[in-house]
């Protein structure tokens, strides 16, 4: 499926000003021929252009793009959906913004690391060229810094965790709030550690910023036991916790069992399935397309029964971000894995790898 790009806020004036002048261009409509001379003016979704591309660490890239008109801006944490064309097909993911949200070149930027038996990423880390147009979907994501901001902070990083954390730090240093902020990232390898540069330059320029960086290929890995050494002060600090899911479950524990939940902020990469620890009652899933009937347990997502069932299932990240499995529900009801929500209505767009089936439903794939 060729999903489209966030569909852009247009001034009113200007909408108006193209529809009076649409039948000029009949059959064609303005903005097809505003998109021949420039791709990033079209009114009907949000594009951009990459401009670079640059090596972050040895197994990441930084692509940094400018973004079409009316680019809404984002909270530095949050992140975006990035369609790019690959072999002939648009294909999905989604990356946290790692610029400044007030750059001053104005180009936005993510960071992807390859996965080499992936799609997208080694795409965008070996081939993607300064030029290349994508699509940019919704700007979505809740671990942002707080307004206003806390006296003191912790970020607790690992491997491409760092992705979202960069942007608060550059934000916090365009806005010279780098007051007292302690700084814990870990990265298997040396030359893999994404964004050494900034924090050093980060490290060196504030005395309040505390960088302690871990090469677990060396060091041990950082673990809740090492933090009253590391950061003595840690109770009186709002965390910021972004890794693996391991390692972000073991700290959002440790802060409950202090009584600290409310203050640790954090990222998932992978849901928690079946976050309500309940079974649900399961059905026959019916993929129109595919003419498939499969049977559901109600604790499976739908992704995998497709797959079970032989249908080669659109998907992406498999964790509900990206978008790139939806389908449309065209019968029945679904639940959510993640809050085991019961919901859904004929017509709503649904993705299949967090969503499993509640009674028989249709999807049209
Ligand atoms: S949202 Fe990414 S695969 Fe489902």
């Amino acid at each position: 499926m060729a999903e489209r790009g966030a569909e852009p806020e247009v001034h009113p004036v200007r909408r108006r000003a193209l529809r009076a002048v649409r039948h000029l261009f009949s059959p064609l409509l303005p903005d097809d021929y505003l998109e021949l001379i420039n791709p990033l003016w079209t009114t009907k979704e949000l594009r951009g252009r990459v401009e670079k591309i640059e090596w972050q660490g040895s197994q990441a890239v930084t692509v940094s793009i400018m973004p079409g008109f009316n680019w809404p801006g984002h909270k530095p944490g949050q992140y975006i959906r990035l369609g790019v064309l690959i072999n002939g097909r648009f294909h999905w993911r989604a990356y946290s913004l790692t610029s400044d949200p007030e750059p001053e070149d104005g180009l936005i930027s993510l960071s992807p690391k390859v996965v080499e038996s992936g799609t997208v990423s080694p795409y965008l880390v070996h081939r993607i060229t300064p030029g290349t147009i994508v699509r940019l979907g919704e700007i979505e994501g809740v671990f942002t810094l707080p307004d206003p901001l806390p006296e003191k902070m912790l970020f607790i990083s690992a491997g491409s965790g760092i992705t979202p954390i960069i942007s608060m730090l550059r934000s916090l240093d365009h806005r010279q709030e780098v007051n007292d902020v302690v700084i814990v990232h870990s990265a298997h390898k040396a030359d893999e550690v994404m964004f050494g540069d900034v924090l050093k330059d980060l490290d060196d320029r504030y005395p309040g910023f505390r960088l302690h960086l871990r090469i677990t290929e060396h060091d041990s890995l950082f673990t809740v036991d090492q933090l009253d050494d590391v950061c003595p002060d840690w109770r009186e600090r709002e965390a910021f916790c972004s890794g693996p899911g391991e390692m972000t479950d073991s700290f959002l524990d440790h802060f409950e069992e202090n009584g600290l939940s409310d203050h640790i902020h954090y990222e998932r990469f992978q849901p928690v399935i079946g976050g309500q620890g309940k079974g649900g009652a399961g059905g026959k899933v019916h993929l129109t397309h595919s003419k498939v009937t499969a049977e559901c347990d109600g604790d499976t997502p739908i992704l995998e029964v497709g797959e079970e069932a032989g249908v080669k299932m659109p998907y992406g990240c498999r964790i509900g971000v990206c978008h790139t499995c939806v389908g449309t529900l065209l019968s029945g009801q679904i639940r959510d894995l993640r809050s085991g929500e019961v919901g859904g209505s004929k017509g709503d767009t649904i993705r299949t790898c967090v969503n499993t089936a509640e009674g028989d439903i249709a999807i049209g794939l």
